[in-house]
């Protein structure tokens, strides 16, 4: 049976990166390996925790010990790396922790894969064997008005997030060019969907009108984001690691660009509708707050090398798409109640309560 890792697999993508697999793929084991930090859940699996395909193993991938252990046990096929820090706002108060897990970690796992698999320059790529890096559409920087991220867009990435995402991007690309290890990766825009830990624009906006708090909106708004629904990153990951082109970077997005400030104001009515109030109540509730510190403009993803040579598309409008997810956390107040305890009002209070 072939195995496949999946990093990171308890937080928001990887919980549907690792569902899709599981249930698509009953000829696949999967292998889910996660720190649980306060991003990961494994409440998000549920549904699939006793699959026979699928288990999980707690562990840390800066710790090369536990990795190089981890690949000694398992005979991986392949790699899909989604493990990560990933809100930009912790990146601008902890900027460390994203080195550590985003660039040591990464760097860990392409070890332990080039051991594996007996990578070097003098072999050819081995056969049926593949690491697939997930990354992000913010290495490439801020856009102006017009324009898109194409895969040969140069990296130019503001926030420390970005920038150790844009380091474990070049590592990867080394590895292929220096040793042979069979690569591929992805460049991602804004994602939304269940299971997305409130701290992020969607969930936290959803959770704050529901209980009637303010709505912090940074700087004048009027920064721009391409929306994708998650479950169809997932099938665009799925794509890429069974027909991408070893060495190739594919562009993943929505074709879906969106004001924050005209997002909000959508996501407020279909609220309002939800929850029976009054169209326009909800509205009320936002309030412009100081801007992040090297807060992107806008990010666009021209996504057509996918969708012409791999004939991968979004699947659902962003209307349908958020609709769905407001019903899911509407539906799921005990998964929204459990992950806002505990450390999350002590993070809250200290990224918003002195911004207003
Ligand atoms: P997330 O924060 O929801 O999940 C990250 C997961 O990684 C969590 O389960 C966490 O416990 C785990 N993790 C963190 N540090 C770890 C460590 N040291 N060892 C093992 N596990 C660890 O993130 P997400 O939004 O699901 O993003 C997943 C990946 O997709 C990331 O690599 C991110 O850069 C990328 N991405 C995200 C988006 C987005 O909009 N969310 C868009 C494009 C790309
Ligand atoms: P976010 O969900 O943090 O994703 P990213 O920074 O990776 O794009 O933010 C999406 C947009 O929403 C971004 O322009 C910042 C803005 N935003 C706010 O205006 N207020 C908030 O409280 C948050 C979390 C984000």
């Amino acid at each position: 049976m072939k195995k496949i890792l999946v990093t990171g697999g308890a937080g928001f993508i990887g919980s549907h990166v690792v569902r899709l697999f599981v249930t698509k793929y009953s000829n696949h084991h999967i292998v889910n390996v996660d720190k649980l930090t306060y991003a990961g859940n494994l409440e998000n699996l549920k549904d699939i925790e006793n699959a026979s395909n699928y288990s999980f193993v707690k562990g840390d991938i800066t710790d090369a010990a536990f990795v190089d252990k981890l690949f000694d046990e398992h005979d991986f096929a392949a790699v899909v790396h989604l493990a990560a820090e990933s809100h930009v706002d912790r990146s601008i108060s902890n900027p460390l922790d994203f080195v550590l897990t985003n660039v040591v970690g990464t760097v860990n796992l392409l070890n332990a894969a080039k051991k594996i698999w007996h990578c070097s320059k003098d072999k050819p790529l081995p056969q049926n064997k593949i690491f697939y890096h997930v990354s992000t559409d913010e290495v490439y920087g801020s856009l102006g008005e017009t324009g898109y991220f194409l895969e040969t867009t140069p990296y130019d990435p503001q926030s420390p997030y970005s920038a150790s995402k844009a380091s474990s991007d070049h590592f990867v690309r080394a590895y292929f060019n220096t040793f042979n290890l069979p690569v591929v990766l992805s460049n991602c825009s804004n994602n939304y969907g269940s299971h997305q830990f409130p701290e992020k624009l969607i969930p936290l906006f959803i959770k704050n009108i529901r209980d009637k708090k303010s709505l912090p909106v940074y700087g004048d708004g009027k920064y721009t984001r391409d929306w994708l629904f998650v479950e169809d990153h997932a099938t665009a990951i799925d794509t890429i690691l069974h027909n991408g082109k070893l060495g190739e970077t594919y562009n993943i997005g929505g074709f879906n660009e969106w004001q924050n400030i005209n997002l909000i104001k959508l996501l407020c009515k279909v609220m309002d509708k939800k929850l029976g109030r009054a169209e326009g109540e909800s509205e009320q509730l936002i309030t412009y707050i100081k801007d992040r510190p090297g807060h992107d403009r806008r990010y666009a993803i021209d996504a057509s090398k996918l969708n012409q040579s791999l004939g991968w598309k979004p699947s659902v409008t962003f209307e349908e798409g958020l609709e769905r997810t407001v019903e899911w956390y509407l539906e799921n107040e005990t998964w929204l109640n459990n992950v806002t305890s505990g450390n999350y009002q002590k993070y809250y209070a200290a990224q918003y309560e002195t911004a207003e």
